[in-house]
């Protein structure tokens, strides 16, 4: 992982002042080079320090921003592995420089990276069939417009696949502050047909720890500081043996 204190753009105003782009279109021919075509000759001991590098991850998270949620989650659960993935650059650069002064100042976050990727069209480069445990969604782009609506990371296409990577039993987490956006996800979801909504006395350790933590990241914070309606709707979904 890079961070950006060692990128030569480290010291431009985008930095110092956080001033990037706050969307990134999913849809658009950016090319966002990975070192490799399969998850099996990905090569994730270049980026985990745990002594044995995973092949399945315990959670991703899927459009994770700054990497909070992954810090957290991985501070906490010291001995499960934690992936982020993001399309933006600069948010990338930011969370793996939050992982690495973690790493280096706590020795903490030695099992969790975050990646750049388009969720929506490189999943199969890095994630092996049925290999992730806990699946996150936390506060996704809303897209308003229906015109941008295949912009979305939850849509029944992104479901199917979501069913593909994770394991039976595996736990499929969404949160959002648009209860539109909710609704439609939760449709999308129930649509699928692989996934069975959990009830709140079914939670596993790890599921209750990541609703613990989902208060936590910077878009629940912004949502908290600055709307009105502070309601956040979350949804738990166990993937069908
Ligand atoms: C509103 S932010 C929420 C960030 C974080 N989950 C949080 O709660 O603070 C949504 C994030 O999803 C990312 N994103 C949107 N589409 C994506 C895609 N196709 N692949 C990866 N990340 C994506 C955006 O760049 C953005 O950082």
């Amino acid at each position: 992982m890079e961070g950006f204190k060692q990128r030569p753009d480290a010291k431009s105003k985008a930095y110092q002042r956080f001033r990037h782009r706050p969307h990134a279109n999913p849809l658009s021919d950016m090319e966002i080079i990975l070192p490799a075509q399969r998850p099996d000759q990905f090569p994730f001991e270049k980026f985990y320090s745990m002594q044995n590098t995973p092949t399945k991850f315990d959670c991703v998270d899927i459009g994770c921003g700054y990497g909070d949620f992954v810090a957290n989650m991985s501070k906490l659960n010291q001995d499960l592995s934690f992936l982020g993935l993001e399309i933006r650059d600069k948010a990338v650069a930011i969370a793996q420089q939050q992982l690495i002064d973690k790493r280096t100042n706590e020795n903490k976050c030695n099992n969790a990276i975050v990646l750049r990727c388009n969720c929506m069209r490189q999943l199969p480069l890095l994630l092996p069939k049925q290999s992730v445990k806990l699946l996150t969604i936390m506060f996704p782009d809303p897209q308003f417009k229906n015109s941008k609506e295949r912009r979305r990371v939850v849509s029944t296409m992104l479901v199917s696949e979501y069913a593909y990577y994770l394991e039976e039993g595996g736990h499929f987490l969404t949160c959002t502050d648009v209860e539109d956006l909710a609704s439609f996800m939760h449709e999308c979801i129930k649509l699928n047909g692989n996934f069975e909504e959990v009830e709140e006395a079914n939670y596993t350790d790890l599921v209750k720890c990541a609703l613990g933590q989902m208060d936590g990241t910077a878009d629940a914070a912004r949502h908290q500081r600055k709307d009105e309606d502070k309601r956040v709707f979350k949804h738990v979904w166990v993937k069908k043996m």
